[in-house]
């Protein structure tokens, strides 16, 4: 079959150059192999652009040998990844093998090949980009972060499982300059240390062992809220109980971001547990506390641990 191959493609290279030009018509131009990828180690494509069609209806056959065999096959499969490429599934790719790819242009006059094209998958492993990107922004221990997660590449073979490597990359949308993390194997990452208000852009990619980064995913966009950081913490300025029956406490909140708060007042008696005070205060209104002492109690066996907490109204 190589032999059937050879001799033909000599015969139509030494035909008679007389027929090109009648009628503007000519041979293919050469193709051009521009790029064999594998996505996962497995499988491969090749991809090649066209030269000039000669003004007639040109045809597209890739050749390949394996450089342990003598035996020349056709392309398993023009069509899966699209125009002007061929596919090799699982049964036509062999790891550590080199293939020889050549791409044959024919058209009524004549035929023109590429020049060979030598492929092995293990060194042509880029993976596509990871899908699904989401980005949400949390609060922990009242510290605002962002949370990323995302997919991994999609593949025609939904049953084939690969470990890949993230790497995330982050900046605020008016500026040039990336922040790069690298993740690791896992799909998600956390983000500290980001500015309230303004807007961020991220993206991520993967890799596989042996292999090169994929593309970046599409964007997503982002807003770290402003003013939603919680409210700072209050001070207690001082208690005082004038006639040793009631006693009034008096604090200072922190700043609230401008937006309303609430301040819950805890006390408890010794050796007893919490109470909530139950009062709702905005940090309009003036900050006592009061408490109204009935007969059994005096103020002096008390042993009061305020804790005042301020809580945001978060139906923002
Ligand atoms: C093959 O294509 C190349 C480049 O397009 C061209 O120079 C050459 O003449 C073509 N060969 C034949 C036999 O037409
Ligand atoms: C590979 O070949 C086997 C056996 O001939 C067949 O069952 C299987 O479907 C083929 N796989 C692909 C991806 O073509
Ligand atoms: C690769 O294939 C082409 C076309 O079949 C052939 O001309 C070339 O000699 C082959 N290269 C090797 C190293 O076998
Ligand atoms: C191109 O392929 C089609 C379909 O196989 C065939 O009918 C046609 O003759 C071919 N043309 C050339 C120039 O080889
Ligand atoms: C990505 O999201 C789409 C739409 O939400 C969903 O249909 C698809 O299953 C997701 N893909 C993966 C790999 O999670
Ligand atoms: C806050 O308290 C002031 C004074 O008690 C009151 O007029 C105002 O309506 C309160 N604001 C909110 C948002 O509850
Ligand atoms: C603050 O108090 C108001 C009035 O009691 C209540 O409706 C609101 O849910 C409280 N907000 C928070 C964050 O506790």
């Amino acid at each position: 079959m190589k032999q059937d191959l050879i001799s033909s493609v000599q015969i139509i290279l030494f035909l008679p150059l007389t027929t090109v030009g009648l009628a503007g018509q000519s041979f293919p131009g050469k193709p051009k192999i521009i790029r064999c990828r594998s996505l996962e180690k497995e499988t491969f494509s090749c991809w090649w652009k066209p030269g000039s069609d000669g003004g007639l209806p040109t045809n597209y056959t890739l050749f390949y040998s394996k450089d342990s065999e003598e035996e020349i096959y056709e392309c398993p499969d023009y069509r899966t990844s699209g125009p002007n490429s061929c596919y090799f599934n699982k049964n036509h790719t062999s790891p550590w093998t080199t293939f020889n790819i050549t791409v044959t242009a024919t058209n009524e006059i004549g035929s023109n090949s590429s020049d060979p094209q030598y492929v092995d998958v293990t060194s042509i492993v880029q993976p596509g980009s990871p899908v699904n990107l989401t980005l949400e922004t949390k609060r922990s221990a009242n510290i605002m972060y962002l949370w990323a997660k995302w997919s991994p590449p999609l593949l025609a073979d939904a049953n084939s499982n690969h470990l890949y490597h993230y790497e995330l990359r982050i900046k605020p949308e008016e500026k040039e300059e990336w922040e790069t993390i690298s993740v690791g194997v896992q799909t998600q990452c956390k983000i500290n240390r980001l500015n309230a208000g303004m807007r961020y852009v991220v993206q991520v990619r993967c890799t596989l062992d042996p292999g090169e980064w994929s593309e970046w995913s599409s964007e997503r966009h982002i807003l770290i809220p402003s003013g939603q950081s919680p409210p700072e913490k209050p001070t207690i300025i001082k208690c005082r109980s004038p006639e040793k029956e009631t006693f009034t406490c008096w604090w200072k909140p922190g700043l609230d971001g401008g937006h309303p708060t609430n301040y819950t007042l805890l006390y408890s008696k010794e050796g007893s547990g919490f109470c909530a005070s139950d009062i709702f205060w905005n940090s309009t209104s003036n900050n006592i506390f009061k408490v109204e002492e009935g007969s059994p109690y005096t103020v002096g066996f008390y042993r009061l641990l305020w804790i005042v907490m301020a809580q945001r109204r978060t139906s923002l």
